[in-house]
């Protein structure tokens, strides 16, 4: 069994982004900038936008927070959205789900211009992934893209199974993982709440990608011998043995599921820490106006 470590992979893509931005201002360059938008106080949120801004300091971006409260309207929500579209100096923002549920989230993320949207959550940008067209991906499918890459999976002609069909992560990476490139070329089986026989489609999975949200639900029952498995899953349990009051879980069973596989992602360490590349990435890209 190999360890996909996300700590190492993802502090190789941070080198190697903040080196590009070094050159790139060197040259001339703006120093690119990304903005997020936070609304309300949920721990995870917070968390994961501090790390997103912390990201940016280390490696050479301007950052820009926004906080609104909970109780902001959707309206007012969309104004601020449309003042970073109509900021030329913001090159990339987004806006950090989940979102209040007054909120439409859909309607938030049609609002963002297309060529700063550097989740990839705008229509523009998942139908021209879907097209095999350059756009912007999103965090995670990157994430789970770059690490299969940079440990040289052989993918083609492999079964992937993918267990959940969200939007940000279980329905990108199924289309991704048939595209006709590399790391892709399977055999794709999408799976989720409804799927009779869940078990025994997993145990044919070469490639096994969990993003379902319940921790350690993937036991080894579910895993062919030597098979790939990339788990999605960050859930906070409690945990009073921790200062936080809280332990980080995935979707698999790691201790009981490792030993038969070829290639797993622990977590924490896993894809988590991959998907901030993303967004870094993206946002340099949007700076060189590279897509769009
Ligand atoms: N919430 C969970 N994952 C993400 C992400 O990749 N982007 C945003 N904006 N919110 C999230």
């Amino acid at each position: 069994m190999q360890l996909l470590d996300g700590k190492a992979i993802s502090a190789q893509i941070k080198a190697e982004i903040k080196q590009d931005v070094e050159q790139w201002v060197a040259k001339g360059g703006k120093k690119p900038h990304l903005a997020a938008i936070l609304v309300g106080m949920d721990g995870a949120s917070q968390t994961y936008v501090n790390s997103k801004i912390r990201s940016c300091e280390e490696i050479g971006f301007t950052s820009t927070l926004l906080k609104f409260d909970a109780d902001i309207s959707e309206k007012e929500l969309l104004e601020a959205v449309e003042s970073l579209n109509q900021n030329d100096d913001v090159d990339g923002f987004i806006v950090q789900l989940p979102l209040p549920k007054h909120i439409s989230e859909n309607t938030v993320m049609e609002a963002v211009d297309f060529k700063k949207d550097v989740d990839g959550f705008h229509p523009i940008n998942v139908g021209r992934m879907c097209k095999g067209l350059p756009a912007y991906l999103s965090a995670t499918p990157f994430g789970i893209l770059e690490m299969l890459t940079r440990a040289n999976i052989d993918t083609a002609g492999k079964h992937c199974v993918v267990i959940g069909r969200s939007q940000i992560v279980g329905l990108p990476m199924s289309i991704l993982m048939q595209r006709n490139d590399y790391p892709g070329n399977c055999t794709v089986t999408i799976t989720h709440s409804k799927t009779h026989n869940l078990k025994e489609i997993c145990q044919t999975a070469d490639i096994l990608i969990v993003a379902l949200g319940r921790p350690e639900f993937v036991t080894p029952e579910y895993v062919k011998e030597g098979a790939v498995v990339i788990d999605v899953g960050i859930t906070r349990v409690a945990d009073a043995s921790k200062k936080s009051g809280f332990a980080i879980k995935g979707d698999v069973n790691f201790e009981l599921v490792a030993p038969h596989t070829s290639y797993i992602t622990p977590v924490p360490g896993g894809v988590g820490l991959m998907t901030i590349c993303g967004l870094l990435t993206n946002t340099l890209k949007a700076t060189k106006k590279e897509i769009y």
